[in-house]
C-alpha cells in the first residue's frame, strides 16, 4: 500500500507543498520544509497555538479577561450580563424567519457605531441583501464589515486580515470546510450536515480564542428543536442563546439557555418592528391588550420565561365532535398535557370531555409548557365546555396530578407580585401555597373538582 503523502510547510516563505524536498520549490532555500502535523493548517494558519500548558495557581487567574464588553443593544447585552466576553463564543439559536439576523445586525451596527470594528459572515444572504435590511434599521457605520461567504477558511482570513473584535457567522448551518488535504482528517459532507457544523465550529471556537474576537454563531432549530446542528454545538461554546416567540406575533424572547461568564435565565424582551427590534418594557401591552374578558374559555396565568414572569392568558374552545376521531390541538402548548388535563377533568370533576374537540392556545405566540400551567388549562377547558365565564381579574397557578389534586408550582411569590402589579386581584393557587401580596386574594384549592366548582363551571348535561 503507497503511504499517504504528507504536507510539508517551509518555515522560511510558509508555503507548502505535497512532499518532502531538500529545498523549498517556492523560495529555494534549502532544508527549510517540515512535515504539518495532525492539526489542520487552517486552525494553525491562524496562529501558532499557545500549548505551554503549565498549571498555574487559580487565584493568580487574570479575571479582566472575562470582563464582558457591552454591544450597545440593551435587552442583548443584559441576557448576557453585561455584554459580550472577547474571545468568547455564542451560539444563539432559533427558529428561522424570528429574527435572528436583524438582531446581531443591530448589535453590529451599535458597536461598530461605538467606534469598534466587526465583521459579519453573511453565507446565507447576498452582501447587497444584509444592506437593504441595514438600511431598515438605522445609519450604516463604517465600522461594520461584511463578508459574503460560506467557506471557513476564508472566514479565518477574513478575520486575520481586518481584526474586528466581534464576528457574526450568519449561519453556522451555511457555512463548510474545503475538502481535506491528502493525509489529513476533516470532515465532509455538505454545509449543514452534523459532520460540517461540528468541523466548522471547531475551526471558529480555535479562531476565537487565538484571536480574542468575540464570535456569534447563528444556528437554526425547528419547532420541536429538534435539528441535529445547533443543539450538538452547545457544549462546544460559551453561551447558548435561544430566540424565541412567533413570527406571527411581534414579541421575541431572549433567553440565555447555558451561559459561562454569568446567571443563566434572564430574559430580554423585544418587539419586532418595521424598523427591526425595540427593546419591551411592558409585556402586558402585547399579551393581554387584545383579551376579550367576559367571555368563556379564557384565563390568565403568571408564567415564568427565565427568571422573569409574563401574566399569559390561555384560551381554550371546545366544540362538538367534527370527526368520528375527537380532536386535540395546541398552540404554544404541550400536547400531552392537554390530554392530561382532559381526562383528569373527566374522571375526577365531572367534565366529559372525550367526545368533544379541544383546542387550546397561549395568545401572543408564547410558548408555555411548564407543569404550573396545568391549573389554568382546566379551567379554561371547563369554562369553554360549560359556557361559564371566569372573572376578568381572576388568574391561577398549579400543576395538576392524576389524582386530581393542585400541587405547588415553583417561584410563586414572584409570580403572585407580577399578577397584582397588573392588576389580577384573585389568584387560584395550591391549598398549600404561602401568603401572597396584600393586593391578590389567594383562593387556595385542594383539587380541580374544587377549582371548577367554585367559579361554576359544571356540566349542563347534569353529570
Ligand atoms: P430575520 O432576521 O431574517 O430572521 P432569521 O435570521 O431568524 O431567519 O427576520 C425575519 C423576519 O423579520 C422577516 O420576516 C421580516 C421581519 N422583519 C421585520 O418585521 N422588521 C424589520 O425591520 C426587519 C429587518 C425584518
Ligand atoms: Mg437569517
Amino acid at each position: 500500500m503507497a503511504k499517504t503523502a504528507k504536507r510539508h510547510r517551509c518555515i522560511d516563505c510558509g508555503s507548502t507543498t505535497a512532499r518532502w524536498a531538500g529545498r523549498c520549490p517556492t523560495c529555494g532555500e534549502w532544508n527549510t520544509l517540515v512535515e504539518e502535523s495532525a492539526l489542520g493548517p487552517l486552525v494553525r494558519a491562524v496562529d501558532e497555538l499557545d500549548l505551554s500548558g503549565m498549571p498555574v495557581p487559580l487565584s493568580s487567574v487574570d479575571l479582566s479577561e472575562a470582563a464582558a464588553v457591552p454591544t450597545g443593544v440593551e435587552e442583548f447585552d443584559r441576557v448576557l450580563s453585561g455584554g459580550l466576553v472577547p474571545g468568547s463564543v455564542t451560539l444563539l439559536g432559533g427558529e428561522p424567519g424570528i429574527g435572528k439576523s436583524t438582531l446581531l445586525l443591530q448589535v453590529l451596527a451599535a458597536r461598530a457605531a461605538a467606534g469598534h470594528r466587526v465583521l459579519l459572515v453573511s453565507a446565507e444572504e447576498s452582501a447587497h441583501q444584509v444592506r437593504l435590511r441595514a438600511e431598515r434599521l438605522g445609519p450604516v457605520p463604517p465600522g461594520l464589515l461584511i463578508l459574503s461567504a460560506t467557506d471557513v477558511g476564508q472566514v479565518i482570513s477574513a478575520v486575520v486580515e481586518s481584526e474586528p473584535d466581534l464576528l457574526v457567522i450568519d449561519s453556522i448551518q451555511a457555512v463548510a470546510v474545503g475538502p481535506a488535504t491528502p493525509g489529513e482528517r476533516r470532515a465532509t459532507g455538505v454545509p449543514g450536515s452534523i459532520g460540517q457544523v461540528r468541523e466548522c465550529a471547531d475551526q471558529l471556537v480555535g479562531l476565537a480564542k487565538a484571536r480574542q474576537v468575540a464570535t456569534v454563531l447563528v444556528g437554526h432549530v425547528t419547532k420541536d428543536g429538534s435539528l441535529a446542528g445547533p443543539r450538538a454545538l452547545e457544549h462546544m461554546v460559551d453561551t447558548v442563546l435561544s430566540f424565541e416567540g412567533d413570527r406571527h406575533h411581534a414579541l421575541r424572547l431572549l433567553l440565555a439557555v447555558k451561559h459561562r461568564f454569568g446567571p443563566t435565565g434572564e430574559l430580554g424582551l423585544f418587539e419586532m418592528g418595521d424598523q427591526g427590534l425595540n427593546r419591551v418594557d411592558d409585556p402586558g401591552r402585547l399579551l393581554l391588550g387584545d383579551r376579550l374578558t367576559g367571555v368563556p374559555g379564557g384565563v390568565v396565568l403568571p408564567a415564568l420565561q427565565g427568571r422573569r414572569t409574563l401574566m399569559v392568558e390561555l384560551q381554550a374552545l371546545v366544540a362538538p365532535m367534527g370527526q368520528a376521531q375527537p380532536k386535540r390541538s395546541v398552540v404554544g402548548l404541550d400536547a400531552g398535557r392537554l390530554v392530561m388535563t382532559l381526562a383528569v377533568l373527566t374522571r375526577h370533576a365531572g367534565l366529559p370531555m372525550h367526545a368533544v374537540d379541544v383546542f387550546a392556545s397561549v395568545a401572543g405566540g408564547i410558548r408555555v409548557t411548564e407543569p404550573a400551567a396545568d391549573l389554568a388549562l382546566a379551567l379554561a377547558v371547563a369554562s369553554a365546555s360549560t359556557g361559564v365565564a371566569l372573572p376578568a381579574d381572576l388568574a391561577a397557578v398549579g400543576e395538576v396530578g392524576l389524582a386530581g389534586e393542585v400541587r405547588q408550582v415553583s417561584n410563586l411569590p414572584r409570580r403572585l407580585e407580577e399578577a397584582e402589579r397588573l392588576g389580577f386581584g384573585r389568584v387560584v393557587v395550591p391549598a398549600s401555597a404561602p401568603g401572597g401580596p396584600s393586593g391578590v386574594e389567594l383562593i387556595r384549592v385542594d383539587t380541580v373538582a374544587e377549582a371548577v366548582g367554585r367559579f361554576g363551571c359544571r356540566d349542563a348535561r347534569g353529570a
